[in-house]
């Protein structure tokens, strides 16, 4: 068990926790080598020793004090037999859905789709670098999953569409009891520690809040408690952080890059993680620093994780990422 995990316990820490979201991805040219030599993105996912070693990686080069699972939050629609294909320079590209096959669908043929993923966990959690150190496992959002399923690309603003889907109710049942079969699934296969990633929570006005955000999300924070493992979440440019930890009660919350530290630092009690925006990453490495410095003062009384605001950018240097870490670990 390692010090994120102590971090989100509150216990006390000795240095600054950090890892960061998608440490493991096209800024390595380690990954890229791989990445060329396997055109289909998902089977990429679904191969145990390739996804294992993208996964470590960022590890070999760094200090972090994570690994993060090398996967993907679309593996839950692809399970459930939609279509999912990354086009370059485009992003993710679903198929239709065939509602009525996807509902009935059966937990053991959706596990089975999946037990790739568990065989990766299994598999990184003996590997001696990851030593004790935390092994993240994650599910995307509810909300952000009925969006790429529904909307079948990422959204450049909310489709209203989504709201009168037929059978939208239904839909959102099945992709949450799938979630919590993939959480409890990743825990037993050893994910220490769980995060949902919301990426499109910012595209809910704060009447769909409850239905599409909170009632999901503390369903899978209550369920990822009962089962013992922590869970940060991440509901990406939510209008407010401070009303969705009250509701959710997460047991970390990771902020995006445009919401204001000084006010999540005054007004919100909970470990949490995240905030410098990747872009200054690419920047002047004064520049980058100096924002980390900020992040770090502003939240020197909390329990705090270092991490991003959202992931790290495929232009992204190498040799920032490790100026970056070792000021964090110096700090
Ligand atoms: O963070 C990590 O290192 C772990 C791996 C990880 C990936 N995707 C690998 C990936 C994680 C945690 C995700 C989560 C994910 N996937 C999210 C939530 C976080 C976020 O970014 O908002 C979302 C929305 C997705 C869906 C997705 N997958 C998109 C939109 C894309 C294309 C965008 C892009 O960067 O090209 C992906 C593909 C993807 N997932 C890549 C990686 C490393 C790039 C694949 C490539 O090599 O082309």
């Amino acid at each position: 068990m390692g010090i994120i995990k102590d971090c989100i316990r509150k216990k006390s820490v000795n240095e600054i926790p950090v890892w960061f979201m998608r440490q493991a991805g096209r800024y390595l040219p380690e990954f890229r080598k791989i990445r060329l030599k396997n055109n289909d993105f998902i089977n990429l996912c679904l191969n145990p020793n390739l996804s294992k070693e993208i996964t470590l990686q960022p590890l070999k080069r760094f200090e972090l004090d994570a690994a993060i699972i090398f996967s993907d939050i679309l593996l839950i629609p692809y399970a459930l037999d939609q279509e999912v294909k990354f086009e370059k320079n485009f992003g993710p590209k679903l198929g239709e859905i065939n509602t009525n096959k996807m509902l009935e669908m059966p937990d053991a043929y959706v596990l089975d789709k999946l037990n790739p993923v568990y065989q990766l966990i299994e598999k990184t959690k003996k590997d001696e670098i990851l030593n004790n150190k935390d092994l993240i496992g994650f599910v995307g959002g509810t909300w952000t999953l009925l969006v790429y399923m529904l909307n079948r690309q990422s959204p450049k603003k909310l489709n209203k569409n989504i709201f009168s889907y037929p059978n939208q109710k239904k839909i959102i049942e099945k992709i949450l009891s799938i979630q919590k079969l993939h959480i409890k699934k990743q825990i037993e296969s050893g994910a220490s520690i769980i995060q949902i990633f919301d990426s499109w929570a910012g595209l809910l006005t704060d009447d769909k809040l409850d239905e599409y955000i909170y009632q999901p999300t503390f369903e899978l924070v209550e369920y990822t408690r009962s089962l013992g493992v922590e869970i940060i979440c991440f509901p990406r440019c939510i209008k407010s952080y401070e009303k969705y930890c009250d509701i959710v009660k997460p047991d970390a919350i990771s902020i995006d890059y445009d919401v204001d530290p000084k006010k999540i630092a005054k007004n919100i009690d909970i470990p949490i993680q995240g905030g410098l925006d990747p872009k200054y990453l690419l920047l002047d490495k004064n520049e980058m620093l100096k924002n980390a410095k900020k992040y770090l003062e502003i939240f020197k009384n909390h329990n705090y994780i270092f991490n991003l605001g959202h992931g790290i950018m495929p232009e992204t240097k190498p040799e920032n990422v490790k100026t970056l870490i070792d000021f964090v670990k110096d700090f």
